[in-house]
């Protein structure tokens, strides 16, 4: 796989089975299965529910739903990316469920009001220009008394076990700034009251990564951050091995806060 930093999910037309391989990469994370349960969890899924997952990339999560909700249900997945869209509907169709993907923006959905009984979304918000734009549209969709889920790390909270601290801070910094929504995290709760959910709830989870996922993530930055002078190759190295240490040893505890928040519409 080609290493750098994810942050273009905005637009991925560039290379799309970096994305794809990318986002299969992540789900094998434990931290990121814990965070999957949570919005599972807060879904609060039954037979019959009509389910929207806004950014629905290559569609693993919806089809989840689509088991949960049974063929009574119905199952949309958007995605702005053709790619990703394709990449879903193909991996919808080799497991024979109603489940369907379509192309469109989080930020003007082409659903009338009240259409869905659940609104999930996943690690988009992070990537989008009007967050807050999109959590009211999905609000706008949502039937009353259905419930909207919004799941995203916070980039600030990104941490690396390493004893070169300067060097470990400004990755941090780094990886929030290269991202349009860096603090998406701790945002997602003063979004979904602003756009008038009732009882909303926060569930925080921990991710920790693998330093291969740190590589992926990490080492675009990181070679910028040497061209740039911010840091030196030979620094650079000696990060990497001391993370591949921390690792072999079982003391890496590397990684972000991830913050799921649900809520729900009002009659
Ligand atoms: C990090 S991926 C997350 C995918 C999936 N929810 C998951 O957790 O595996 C972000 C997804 O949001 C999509 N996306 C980015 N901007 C979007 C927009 N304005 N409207 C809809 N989808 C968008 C990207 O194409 C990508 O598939």
């Amino acid at each position: 796989m080609t290493t750098g930093q994810p942050s273009g999910f905005e637009s991925i037309t560039d290379r799309p089975q970096y994305y794809i391989d990318f986002l299969d990469e992540r789900t094998s994370i434990p931290g990121e299965q814990m965070a999957k349960r949570i919005i599972t969890e807060l879904l609060d899924l039954r037979a019959g529910l009509a389910v929207l997952d806004v950014g629905s990339g290559t569609g693993t999560d919806t089809i989840e739903v689509a088991k949960a909700v049974g063929p009574a249900g119905r199952v949309v997945g958007l995605d702005k990316s053709p790619d990703m869209v394709a990449a879903a509907r193909d991996r919808a169709t080799a497991a024979s469920l109603p489940v369907e993907f379509v192309q469109g923006d989080a930020h003007t959905l082409d659903f009338p009001d009240a259409s869905f009984d659940r609104v999930r979304t996943e690690r988009m918000l992070i990537h989008l220009p009007d967050p807050e734009a999109a959590v009211r549209e999905m609000v706008r969709v949502t039937k009353p008394g259905g419930i909207v889920v919004a799941s995203d790390i916070d980039a600030g909270t990104v941490f690396f076990n390493s004893m070169n601290k300067p060097l470990a801070e400004a990755l941090t910094q780094r990886l929030s700034d290269g991202l349009a929504q860096g603090w998406m995290g701790r945002r997602q709760q003063r979004y979904l009251i602003n756009a008038g959910l009732e009882n909303v709830r926060v569930v925080p989870n921990v991710i920790l990564n693998s330093v291969a996922f740190l590589r992926i993530v990490c080492t675009g930055l990181l070679t910028a951050m040497i061209a740039d002078n911010t840091t030196t190759a030979p620094a650079v190295d000696a990060f990497w091995s001391e993370l591949e240490q921390g690792e072999r040893e079982g003391w890496l505890c590397t990684g972000v806060t991830c913050f799921t928040v649900s809520g729900t519409k009002p009659h």
